[in-house]
């Protein structure tokens, strides 16, 4: 199993590439079994573990795929399906496999998907894809850990979400794609990634407005063209460079992102001193001296993203004050925290409150990544921590960041990737 060695207390300085987002990549594959006829291409794909689980779960289903990781494309077809069934082994190592049902109900009418099941950060049902699929005119049952479900065929309607469901809104704007009628999702996600999704859709031919607000109409169409897309840049990564600038005292700046996919997430950057610049398609951060406390509460887009919490948390950890972070999105995604605390933070936590009192500076321990986002938090507080730490369970981080160690080496951190099964 690897892990990532650590010498903490060395400054980042210089320039680093953001990857394509692997929240928008997911979905934009798994959009390509839509497709009745010919080659979609999907460009900026980041070469991660969970890139390479969605394919196999597209190859399960009978789509040819192509992946050149040299330039980052990835070809498919998905003219002969063979397949409805998105298996338990594949979707309980990536949930977002789950998205399979919306495009297996618009094109064939049924879909076998394994419950995903668990996750370190909460229960994480998945019970508003379902009732709005069930709205849609498809009829489930549930059989040995799997949804059966069929739709004949799909029918536009009315959904409302009780909670804005970043992948459900994308299952089933997937669906509605080719479903009969028009559907409209109401307290629909609003995040970027389901922007880049529709966008890929659209100019397939999809007949998709309003991503980006919190009602999506969405016109069924009998076909879609060949998907031909460029995926955005990840703004999660884009937050994990800025803050491992910040928090080693140095100056990183990430090119190839959207800063306005960023607005809050540097708008508390700033407020805990770091200063920011912004160019059309560059961020950088900066900080000298000790960060400023802060107050941060997770939401749904526009919000401060749950993804970057624990990065934020690391950064507060070392801050001159106390910082007061909630999470508001997940249940459980704490368990950095007690992490942190090995590593000599002073957090307590009540309910969904973390109380961060800042300390001086962080020592070097043994950690465990428990899920992506907790992972690289425990990266970036050991990039700041004086001594020598070790991360466990860089599989994880693995789901999300290509490569992390060796870019953040680029940058000048000391950090290398050990096997120790050698
Ligand atoms: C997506 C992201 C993930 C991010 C999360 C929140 C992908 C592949 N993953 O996950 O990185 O952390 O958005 O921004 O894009 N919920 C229900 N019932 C449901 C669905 C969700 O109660 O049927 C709840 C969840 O338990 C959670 C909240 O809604 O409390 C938000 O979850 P959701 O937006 O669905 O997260 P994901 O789409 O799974």
């Amino acid at each position: 199993m690897d892990v990532f060695r650590i010498r903490g207390g060395h400054r980042l300085e210089g320039e680093v590439e953001v990857r394509g987002a692997k929240n928008s990549a997911l979905p934009i594959l798994i959009a390509s079994l839509l497709v009745e006829d010919g080659e979609s291409v999907i460009r900026n794909i980041p070469d991660l573990r969970d890139i390479y689980t969605c394919l196999r779960v597209l190859e399960h289903l009978g789509v040819e795929v192509d992946f050149k990781r040299e330039t980052s494309t990835v070809r498919l077809n998905a003219s002969r399906l063979r397949g409805f069934e998105a298996p338990y082994e594949l979707v309980q190592q990536m949930r977002a496999s789950f998205m399979v049902m919306g495009p297996l109900l618009g094109r064939l009418g049924r879909a076998k998907i394994s419950l995903p099941g668990g996750c370190a950060i909460g229960p994480r049902p998945v019970d508003l894809h379902r009732r709005a699929f069930e709205a849609m005119g498809t009829r489930i049952e549930d059989e040995g850990g799997y949804m059966v479900a069929e739709a004949t065929p799909l029918q536009g309607a009315k959904i409302y979400f009780d909670r804005p469901s970043h992948t459900g809104t994308e299952n089933i704007m997937m669906g509605a794609v080719m479903a009969r009628g028009m559907t409209t999702i109401l307290n629909a996600s609003c995040d970027p990634e389901v922007v880049d999704l529709a966008e890929a859709l659209n100019s397939a031919g999809a007949r998709i407005s309003g991503a980006g607000s919190t009602e999506i109409i969405i016109e069924g169409v009998a076909a879609l063209k060949p998907l031909d897309h460029t995926v955005m840049p990840d703004r999660l990564e884009t937050g994990t460079f800025l803050v491992a600038g910040a928090i080693t005292g140095g100056r990183v700046t990430v090119t190839g992102a959207r800063p306005d996919d960023l607005g809050l997430v540097l708008a508390k950057l700033a407020e805990m001193g770091v200063d920011v610049e912004v160019t059309a398609d560059t961020v950088t951060a900066s900080l000298s001296g000790r960060p400023e406390a802060g107050t941060v509460v997770t939401y749904p887009y526009p919000g401060f993203p749950t993804d970057l919490q624990a990065s934020l948390m690391a950064l507060a950890s070392l801050a001159d004050g106390t910082s007061v972070i909630r999470e508001t999105v997940f249940e459980d995604r704490f368990l950095h925290v007690a992490e942190l605390v090995r590593l000599g933070a002073e957090i307590s936590t009540v309910g969904d409150e973390a109380t961060v009192i800042g300390v001086e500076s962080l020592s070097g321990a043994s950690v465990m990544a428990s899920d992506i986002r907790a992972g690289t938090g425990l990266v970036l507080a050991c990039l700041a921590a004086r001594g020598e730490s070790v991360v466990n369970r860089v599989y994880h981080i693995d789901r999300g960041h290509e490569r992390l160690e060796e870019r953040l080496s680029l940058l000048g951190a000391d950090i290398v990737r050990e096997d120790t099964d050698k």
